[in-house]
């Protein structure tokens, strides 16, 4: 186990698509999943994906109890999701803040589907379908356009709403980044 260096944007690797896992349950799977967890707990994330650290797998990690990057945010479960596929419930998208561990210190305004249903599988291979919305649906989307080289702000629609966290919102994220 063991924390990780995050790639930053601008590094080519964050740009290609994962592929997908073949094999679960293997030791090489666990201990992906095992620094992925360390490096994003280090960092105060609310989820990371393997190309953030450099691995062109289709996994990513997420989970929120209380995060002093996301002050206010409704909780989400920790969980482990490998290969998933996501099918949007509705056609209706709702702008919120993100930040990225792989754009450190920075935040900007995405439109996201209010409601998906998510699928995919656990590190053992044991299948995970929820239906979410909200905070949780936006999480898993930002985490799963990682895996096809899709970093946050080549969504943001009007770029005024991008910037320095510590600009944007003076005081309200202490020490993060
Ligand atoms: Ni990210």
């Amino acid at each position: 186990m063991a924390v990780r260096t995050v790639l930053r944007m601008g590094d080519p690797r964050l740009l290609q698509v994962a592929r997908p896992v073949e094999h679960f349950g293997t030791p090489e799977l666990r201990e992906l999943i095992a620094d992925m967890e360390d490096t994003m707990r280090a960092l105060n994330g609310a989820g990371l994906a393997a190309p953030q650290i450099g691995v062109g797998l289709r996994v990513v990690i997420f989970g929120l109890i209380s995060n002093p990057r996301y002050p206010g945010a409704e909780p989400v479960p920790q969980t482990v999701l490998i290969n998933p596929r996501l099918t949007f419930l509705d056609a209706e998208t709702e702008d919120g803040w993100e930040g990225c561990l792989s754009v450190p210190g920075m935040r900007g305004l995405v439109p996201r589907s209010l409601r998906l249903r998510y699928s995919g599988f656990d590190a053992e291979g044991n299948p995970i379908e929820r239906s979410v919305e909200g905070f949780h649906a936006r999480v898993v989307q930002h985490e799963c356009d990682h895996l096809d080289g899709i970093l946050y702000p080549m969504r943001i629609r009007d770029l005024r709403n991008f910037g320095f966290s510590d600009a944007l919102f003076p005081g309200d994220f202490p020490g993060e980044d």
